[in-house]
């Protein structure tokens, strides 16, 4: 079996048995301030390891042309199907972001928690990717798990570790502290908007 093959098996059994603890069931308050305060441009979005997407929707709502990227068929599929339901279109992929390839860039990339589901071997190359896949002045809005503890998934994104990974070379940092947000699984993600030199 393929690395992508196992991590599309791992993903695909928590979704088939209902594990998905950081599922909100809605939109995260986090994103509608955003929107709310202008943050997100009206172009091209992409949202990786878009789970049940309610993200995705609320989105497509605000005007964005959304890409929408997981590892795991079932959420894919009904996303899917809400999205037709509601007369609402995204793009909507069945795809290893470690893998996959857009065809264009994105002026803004919405990170919710992905990042954490990835084994911390490969978030420099993640990292690198996100960069890829963002236009000069485009936005990452990024939500990073606080777990405190050690293994996962979900991994523990301290700080220190984030402003590494995603260098000043090339992100700018806002001035401000992130801001906390509490997390369905109990936890805490840290929520900031940086910006691709
Ligand atoms: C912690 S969940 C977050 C889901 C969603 N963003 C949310 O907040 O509800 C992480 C998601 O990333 C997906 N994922 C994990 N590894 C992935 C990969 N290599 N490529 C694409 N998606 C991946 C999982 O299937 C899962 O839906």
């Amino acid at each position: 079996m393929t690395e992508t093959q196992q991590r599309v098996r791992a993903w695909e059994d928590r979704y088939r048995q209902g594990k998905t603890a950081w599922d909100r069931g809605a939109v995260s308050p986090v994103l509608s301030r955003w929107l709310d305060d202008g943050l997100v441009p009206p172009g091209r979005v992409l949202v990786p390891g878009c789970g049940h997407g309610h993200e995705v929707e609320a989105l497509v709502r605000a005007g964005c042309q959304v890409t929408a990227v997981d590892i795991a068929p079932t959420p894919v599929l009904r996303l899917m199907a809400r999205l037709a339901d509601a007369g609402l279109h995204a793009n909507v992929v069945q795809a290893d972001l470690l893998a996959w390839t857009p065809a264009e860039p994105f002026e803004a990339i919405y990170e919710q928690t992905c990042l954490c589901a990835l084994d911390p071997a490969d978030w420099p190359a993640y990292a690198q990717r996100l960069a890829g896949w963002l236009v000069p002045g485009g936005h990452l809005l990024a939500l990073f798990m606080q777990t405190g503890t050690e293994g996962g998934p979900p991994y523990h994104c301290a700080l220190p570790a984030m402003r590494d990974l995603f260098d000043e070379r090339d992100w700018l940092w806002p001035p401000s502290h992130p801001f906390e947000i509490p997390h369905p699984n109990g936890l805490t993600e840290l929520a900031c908007v940086l910006t691709r030199r």
